[in-house]
């Protein structure tokens, strides 16, 4: 019929396809950003104590590839992303956009990891090197292992900021959560529910991550003498 109401396990079935692609394409996106954080994380850490050219080439590059991902907005760099690979309809949007917030998450991870590792005190490398090792072992053994306490409630945080920035991917029409609640909106005539559903949705996802990072901190910070 014209009047083209979902029945209501259709809307269910709908919120539940959504929110399953909200969290896969999240996940991934964290994924992806640790990988390529790590990296440039590395390169610019690295670079401060080393004067080789292709470190500096790449400490120039990630530089770039940090100011430029932060500086735009994530809606204009999916929307850029995907008409430039565009090339027939067959496109995999899904995957086109999942990587798209890979590279931008990767630009805010790579902040988090090298603050993290900056934020152990510099008398832990001189300690480090003064035992023989070197600096990549110091940073493996020594540094690395106290850092990551800082870089994990942070990493937790950044898959909270996903979960909800991935919003931004029904633009190019993938069916996240938020695309399915304009769906359901505009099939049921009423788009106000559905928002406000999704809209509770999103929110009870990410009150459980803040939750699950509350606990993970508190296990982290245990063995602290503070
Ligand atoms: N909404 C902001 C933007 O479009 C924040 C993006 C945050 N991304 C992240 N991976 N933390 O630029």
């Amino acid at each position: 019929s014209f009047y083209n109401a979902l029945i209501p396990e259709q809307r269910y079935l709908a919120y539940l396809s959504g929110l399953k692609m909200t969290l896969l394409i999240s996940a991934f996106a964290v994924l992806l950003g640790i990988a390529i954080g790590t990296l440039v994380a590395v390169i610019k850490v690295s670079r401060k104590n080393s004067n080789n050219f292709l470190l500096k080439l790449g400490a120039v590059l990630c530089n770039i590839y940090t100011t430029v991902i932060r500086g735009t907005p994530a809606m204009l760099q999916v929307l850029l992303i995907y008409n430039i690979v565009f090339t027939s309809p067959n496109t995999n949007r899904v995957v086109v956009g999942a990587v798209c917030f890979g590279i931008n998450s990767g630009a805010y991870v790579a902040e988090i990891i090298r603050a993290g590792i900056e934020s152990i005190p510099k008398g832990q490398m001189e300690a480090g090197r003064s035992l023989g090792l070197n600096y990549v072992q110091t940073m493996r053994v020594i540094i690395l292992p106290q850092a990551v306490k800082n870089i994990l409630p942070a990493l937790g945080n950044e898959l909270i900021v996903m979960v909800k920035e991935t919003s931004v991917i029904s633009v190019i029409a993938v069916n996240d959560l938020m695309k399915m609640a304009q769906y359901i909106g505009s099939r049921t005539w009423d788009t106000i529910t559905p928002l406000v559903i999704a809209g509770i949705i999103y929110l009870l996802i990410t009150i459980l991550l803040t939750k699950l990072q509350g606990m993970l901190e508190r296990r982290l910070s245990q063995g602290d003498r503070h």
